[in-house]
């Protein structure tokens, strides 16, 4: 090989490692991408261990706020008195994928973590304080260690969520294979955000909003607050708050609370400015 041919290798590498970086986020064409899972705790710390421990991630700050970030997601922490678990919600668990299954199970193990088995050998729920569920599967070919990958509803009405997700935020109706189920192929239903799965599987009617809650929020990540809460209005969307401003961060928050439930948060500039 000549040094030519190393030269262009070393940039088809650095080509290759730009998408990672630039996907840790990333938003659909209307300007919506996957933003944060907001965690209630009464041991902010334990929880940040848990997280840590468990599933890496970078601690990193934008103004006041502290977070945990991993490829697709933030991980926010607020301190309440007693929150119950999110199973129960209508929000059951999100979940991950990591790159080495069996080293992580290995990992998860010796950290005596509660592990609950699924059918599938490749797919685990890792039980964290508050009773947080994190679901997690390997797939040997994803190139980070770990990668957010959906938000799970326990939903009483399925087509309903999944339209009015496709609906407010262009998260494409559709359905992927249930890796819970799998040898057995299942279909589950879905929309789809830039690396974030919304999964819907069937739920109770009597379950609660996740608001106080150990997953008290989900968040989106929007382009532009503003003019995206006024779409959401158009299409009959009451906001909760509307744009406040977050002191000392380049940030602007909003809520909203869809019709089953799930508590909202939408944000312009989450990410720490680089
Ligand atoms: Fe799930």
């Amino acid at each position: 090989m000549n040094w030519k041919s190393v030269l262009s290798l070393v940039s088809l590498a650095a080509l290759g490692a730009a998408p990672i970086l630039a996907e840790l986020y990333s938003a659909n064409p209307q300007g919506v991408g996957m933003g944060h899972m907001h965690v209630l705790t009464r041991d902010i710390e334990a929880q940040k261990k848990f997280f840590l421990d468990a599933f890496g991630g970078k601690v990193v700050k934008n103004g006041p706020i502290e977070m945990i970030e991993y490829p697709g997601v933030y991980v926010l922490f607020t301190k309440a008195d007693n929150p119950p678990g999110s199973k129960g919600s209508v929000v059951n668990h999100f979940g991950f994928t990591v790159k080495d299954m069996p080293g992580s199970i290995e990992k998860w193990k010796s950290l005596n973590l509660k592990i609950e088995p699924t059918a599938n050998p490749n797919e685990v729920f890792v039980i964290g304080p508050e009773e947080m569920r994190l679901e997690v599967y390997g797939i040997p070919e994803q190139a980070e260690p770990i990668v957010m990958n959906h938000i799970h509803w326990d939903s009483p009405d399925i087509p309903g969520m999944q339209a009015w997700y496709d609906k407010m935020f262009s998260a494409t109706a559709g359905q992927r294979d249930c890796v819970a189920c799998l040898p057995r192929k299942v279909p589950l239903e879905e929309g789809r955000l830039p690396r974030t799965s919304l999964s819907f599987s069937k739920g109770a009617p009597t379950l609660v909003g996740t608001k106080g809650r150990a997953l008290d929020h989900i968040g989106f990540e929007v382009k532009n607050l503003e003019a995206f809460i006024k779409t959401l209005e158009a299409k009959g969307v009451k906001m909760d708050s509307q744009v406040q401003k977050v002191q000392g961060a380049d940030l602007k928050i909003a809520f909203l609370t869809d019709p089953w439930g799930t508590y909202i948060e939408l944000t312009e500039g989450l990410a720490p400015k680089k």
